[in-house]
């Protein structure tokens, strides 16, 4: 028993899902990780040069709150080309789209409101509701992880805040596509309902352009990141856009707590925009399909449509938890359902590893599955 008296928000999260896989991996030798959720390339160099020139020029103070103007600019610039915007919208740099959930959360979840999550969730979602004490409704995705307006309806009441929407979604791979949007958007508005839009795996897309909740309903909060992207985990990118009020109040959060994005990397994501990644897009695209040819039959997978997951069904008679376990025993790091879900009935398969292994990892999956 500890003495530290941590507050009850501390008390309330449960990690032991995903340690346990890390414990467990950094007991194996030389392990298939299929458990990665970050990329497997490198920042552009050109990114990276712009990020150690900013670090030699001295630009290491703080930056404005909300961010350099440049990268504001720049990152206004091509919304304006995505979404035909015109005037001026308000945008804020942030740690990362971790910073920006943060300072969404804080600022708009008060005791006891309720917020929609769509089940299967990125864990994140859950931990910050809490934090802020708010409570989470989950409204089931399961089998193809569509989310359904219908469902959605079905959960709002009186103290709802905010529906949290993420596609390309972490763990399902699960794109939206253009006609649940707008569903949702009619939905959204029917009840004024502000909507946070997670697109951090916008660029991992594969079969079908892209479709952005901002196009279809004005009162989104509009969030995107750098570390999937350009492979610039650890460099804490982010930003956000969204209603003026809304992302003024955030500003004033930042201020008292991160104060800003880290300087050096907001000139490196500047630099960063000029990079094309469709060659990063194209590769997790074959591993994609590798994964859907390899576990599609055996394991009744339906094709994930981007990010680099798979939320794959655990074989008839198993829970997530115990296929996760017979893989781990021969040596292939995946993660249970049940951290993502309130169900263990699936596994998350990440193929941030070359082809060569992840064909090896593959193999043993459908063996283990199969005997
Ligand atoms: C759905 C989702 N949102 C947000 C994040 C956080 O990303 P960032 O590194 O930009 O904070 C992640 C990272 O895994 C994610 O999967």
């Amino acid at each position: 028993m500890s003495d530290i008296p941590f507050a009850q928000r501390v008390k309330s999260i449960d990690a032991s899902g995903i340690r346990k896989v890390f414990d467990l991996a950094a007991k194996l030798k030389d392990p298939i990780n299929l458990s990665i959720g970050q990329p497997d390339f490198d920042v552009p160099e050109h990114a990276k040069q712009a990020c150690i020139e900013a670090v030699k020029k001295g630009l290491n103070k703080y930056t404005q709150t909300q961010g350099i103007a440049e990268l504001r600019a720049a990152i206004a610039k091509s919304c304006n080309k995505e979404f035909g915007w015109t005037g001026e919208r308000p945008y804020l740099i942030t740690s990362g789209v971790s910073g920006a959930l943060m300072l969404a959360f804080l600022t708009l979840i008060d005791p006891g409101d309720e917020v929609l999550l769509l089940d299967p969730y990125f864990v994140m979602y859950k931990h910050l509701v809490s934090l802020c004490n708010g409570k989470c409704v989950l409204v089931d995705t399961y089998p193809d992880f569509s989310p359904n307006p219908e469902k959605i309806a079905a959960a709002i009441t009186p103290k709802t805040k905010l529906l949290v929407l993420n596609s390309p979604c972490n763990p399902t791979g699960k794109v939206f596509s253009a006609k649940d949007l707008k569903a949702i958007a009619d939905l959204a508005r029917k009840h004024n309902l502000l909507v946070v839009s997670d697109e951090c795996y916008n660029m991992f897309c594969y079969d079908e352009p892209f479709a952005s909740m901002a196009s279809y309903y004005d009162n989104t909060l509009l969030m995107r990141g750098f570390s999937k992207t350009y492979g610039m985990t650890g460099w804490r990118m982010g930003w956000c856009t969204g209603p003026r009020e809304l992302i003024e109040k955030m500003t004033m959060l930042q201020q008292y707590s991160f104060v800003c994005a880290p300087s050096m990397a907001q000139i490196g994501a500047l630099a960063a925009l000029d990079c094309d990644v469709q060659d990063h897009a194209g590769e997790y695209r074959q591993r994609r399909d590798m994964v859907f040819d390899a576990l599609g039959s055996t394991f009744g997978l339906l094709k994930p449509g981007g990010t680099f997951y798979a939320f794959v069904p655990a074989p008839r008679g198993m829970t997530g938890s115990e296929f996760c376990a017979k893989a781990i025993e021969n040596n292939v790091l995946i993660i249970p359902g049940n951290v993502f879900s309130e169900q263990d009935t699936h596994f998350r398969l990440a193929y941030t590893i070359p082809q060569d292994r992840l064909a090896k990892g593959l193999e043993i999956l459908v063996k283990l599955a199969k005997a």
